[in-house]
Parts: structure tokens; C-alpha cells; sequence
């Protein structure tokens, strides 16, 4: 680009004040040069990045028992005939899982199995998870549940909110999908069309409508309830369970009571789908992290990218696993899991560095602005 055509195009884009969020402002050529300076891999595995981006403070791990579990989720399936290539994601997520050695103690699903809640869709993604024998647990995605409102779905795959105890970590499913105000009776709309607008990911008919709603926070307040405080817990979700981006319901309404709730405790991990790319947050002791996804990856959000986020740099969009994978998760005794993405793609240097975490509850990382909910939608 000459010269004069750039400074054309910064006087468009910078326009004073404005500025980019510091999130976004890391180049590959930034990434380089910091990775020559702290000397290769080894400065990498100071500052965390690439593979373990969550890699927390595993101290006193050696005693007590460690497991694995995984995490699939967004696969969007089609009906076969429609699309093979989101199938062809699919299947390689789950031999990938059930390659898994020592092996995983269970699958999370964590929701979009299909893409447009088709029953084709759903009993394909069934059929293709019965290659797995291990335990399955499964939250729903809003493109698995708003053409029949869930029916199938809960048939096929059971009800959420669910909790069960493993090996000293109490796991807890929420449904954060169901919860939508009913937009579409006025409007006289199929369940196609309902089906359709929720299928989009900036549609304004359907509102914020991740939420929990208040009989599902009373009963995450009861599941805590008997558990002590420095216990872990991590909470499935398939919306984030904070404010990122309420345009595109990556967060759910109710984010501000579900952290007074979970405030008494001490090792709390929120992990959760929707928004197709590495994220991570911490409010208070809470940390959230954001899986891949098998079928696209999302952009960026263009405002509210939590500092801690380090966008995930796509080299070769010809390329359609790039971008996109699933997770493994080791749980120390005793201490916080640690994710690994299993990100799919033929090269290795794409994240920027990204220090590792607090290791949650010390309020060093609290991502509480911009307030973009605020500024949308009063309430
Ligand atoms: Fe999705
Ligand atoms: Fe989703």
C-alpha cells in the first residue's frame, strides 16, 4: 500500500480518541519478535501461551487423584446430504477423545449439536457420539432447541440444569438457552422462522435472550448450597456466564446474580461454548474459559474482547479446520483444571502471548467494562 493511501485510511480509522481494544492490537510480527526476545518455546512456556493458554497454578497436584474429562461442542451438524464437512469435524473431535490416553472419564457436549434442531440433525449427532464409551453429559445450544423448544433434544440427550460429583469436583450443567421471551406468537412465526432467527448471530428480533431466569439461579443457589467453599466446581454453560457481547448473546443477562451467588466460593470455573474461539475472563474468584469450536470459528468481538484474551490468529481461512478444535481438561486433586485446546491447524506459532492466569480470586483480572449491555438494552 503506498504511503499516502495509508495515511488516507488511518485518518478514517483513527479518528482521535479512538482507539483499538488493547486486546486486539497484538500482531504476528509483535508475536515474533516477543518469542525471539524471551527465546523461543522456552519464553513461551513462561508466559503460558500455546499449548496450555489456561494453564493455572497446579501446586500440591502430585498428591491425590487426577482426571481428565473433554469437551466437544458447536459442531452445527446438517443432514449429511447438506453439508459432509461439519460430520467430517465431527467424527474427528471424537476419535481424537476416544484416543485419549490415559483416557477421558467423561465427554461434556456443550451444545449446537445441529444446526437448525432438525430431528436428521440431532439423531446424526447422536448416532456419531455413540462411537464414544465413555460417560456423556450434555447442555444444550439455542440451535438445538427453538424448533420444537427443546423436545427432542431432552428426549434424546435429557434435562438441564443437572450436577453430579466426581472424584472431589462438584460439575454442574445449566441451560442458558431456554430462557428467550417469547417473540415469535405475536409475530405468528413458525418454528422454522423461530428456529431461523436464532440461528443468526446478531438477529435483534430475539433480544438478549441468554439468561438463566430465576427458578434456574435459585436452583444453581441450592446446588452450591451443601458444598463447601474451597472446593472446585466448574460450571458448563453454553453462553458465557458474563458480559461479553450481549449483541451476539455472548454473555447471559443474569450474569450479575449468578456472581453473587458463586462469591462465597473459592475454585469456581466457568467453561463454555457459543462463542467459537479462545477466551478467557476472570470476575471475582471466577474464571470463565471459551472453547473452540468444531464447525466455523467466530470473529472477535468488536468491543468488550476481556484484556486477558489474546485472539487466536488465523493463517490460512482456505484451510476449514483452522481454527477450530476441542478440549481436554486435566483436574489435579485438590487444585484448578487446566485446559488444553486441541486446536486443529498445520502450524504452531499463532497465538500472542498471553500471561498466565491469577489462578482466580485474588481480583487482579476483573473484566467488568465496558458495560455494552448497559448501553443497549437498560435495565
Ligand atoms: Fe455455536
Ligand atoms: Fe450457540
Amino acid at each position: 500500500m503506498k504511503r499516502c493511501e495509508r495515511h488516507e485510511m488511518d485518518k478514517e480509522l483513527c479518528k482521535p480518541g479512538v482507539h483499538p481494544d488493547r486486546s486486539l492490537d497484538i500482531t504476528r510480527r509483535i508475536f515474533l519478535h516477543k518469542t525471539l526476545l524471551t527465546g523461543t518455546m522456552v519464553g513461551a512456556a513462561a508466559y503460558g501461551f500455546f499449548p496450555l493458554l489456561n494453564t493455572i497454578d497446579i501446586a500440591g497436584a502430585a498428591t491425590g487423584e487426577n482426571f481428565k474429562f473433554a469437551w466437544i461442542s458447536d459442531t452445527h451438524l446438517y443432514p449429511r446430504e447438506l453439508n459432509e464437512r461439519f460430520v467430517e469435524k465431527t467424527i474427528r473431535a471424537i476419535s481424537e477423545v476416544k484416543a485419549m490416553d490415559p483416557p477421558a472419564d467423561f465427554l461434556i457436549f456443550g451444545g449446537d449439536l445441529a444446526q437448525l434442531g432438525d430431528p436428521v440433525e440431532l439423531k446424526l449427532g447422536a448416532e456419531l457420539l455413540k462411537d464414544l464409551d465413555i460417560k456423556q453429559v450434555f447442555i444444550p445450544g439455542e440451535h438445538d432447541w427453538y424448533l420444537d423448544m427443546g423436545d427432542l433434544w431432552e428426549k434424546q440427550f435429557g434435562t438441564s440444569p443437572w450436577k453430579f460429583d466426581h472424584k472431589g469436583v462438584r460439575f454442574i450443567g445449566l441451560n442458558t438457552i431456554g430462557q428467550a421471551p417469547d417473540y415469535w406468537s405475536a409475530k405468528k412465526m413458525t418454528p422454522k422462522e423461530r428456529m431461523g432467527h436464532m440461528a443468526t448471530l446478531d438477529g435483534s428480533v430475539a433480544g438478549p435472550w441468554a439468561g438463566l431466569g430465576h427458578e434456574q439461579l435459585k436452583w444453581l443457589s441450592d446446588a452450591l448450597s451443601d458444598w463447601p467453599k474451597d472446593k472446585p466446581v466448574i460450571i458448563f454453560s453454553h453462553n458465557p456466564l458474563y458480559e461479553y457481547y450481549p449483541p451476539w448473546n455472548f454473555w447471559v443477562r443474569d450474569w450479575r446474580e449468578v456472581h453473587e451467588i458463586v462469591k462465597p466460593y473459592k475454585n469456581i470455573t466457568n467453561i463454555h461454548g457459543h462463542t467459537h474461539q479462545i477466551l478467557y475472563n476472570e470476575i471475582g474468584a471466577m474464571r470463565s474459559i471459551g472453547m473452540l469450536a468444531t464447525a466455523w470459528p467466530w470473529p472477535y468481538a468488536p468491543e468488550g474482547v476481556p484484556h486477558l484474551t489474546k485472539p487466536m490468529i488465523r493463517v490460512d481461512p482456505g484451510d476449514h479446520f483452522d481454527g477450530l478444535g476441542w478440549s481436554k481438561f486435566t483436574v489435579p486433586a485438590g487444585a484448578m483444571a487446566e485446559n488444553e485446546y486441541v486446536m486443529w491447524r498445520k502450524t504452531k506459532d499463532l497465538f500472542a502471548e498471553a500471561a498466565v492466569d491469577s489462578g482466580a480470586g485474588d481480583n487482579v483480572n476483573q473484566e467488568l467494562h465496558p458495560r455494552t449491555a448497559d448501553k443497549i438494552w437498560p435495565y
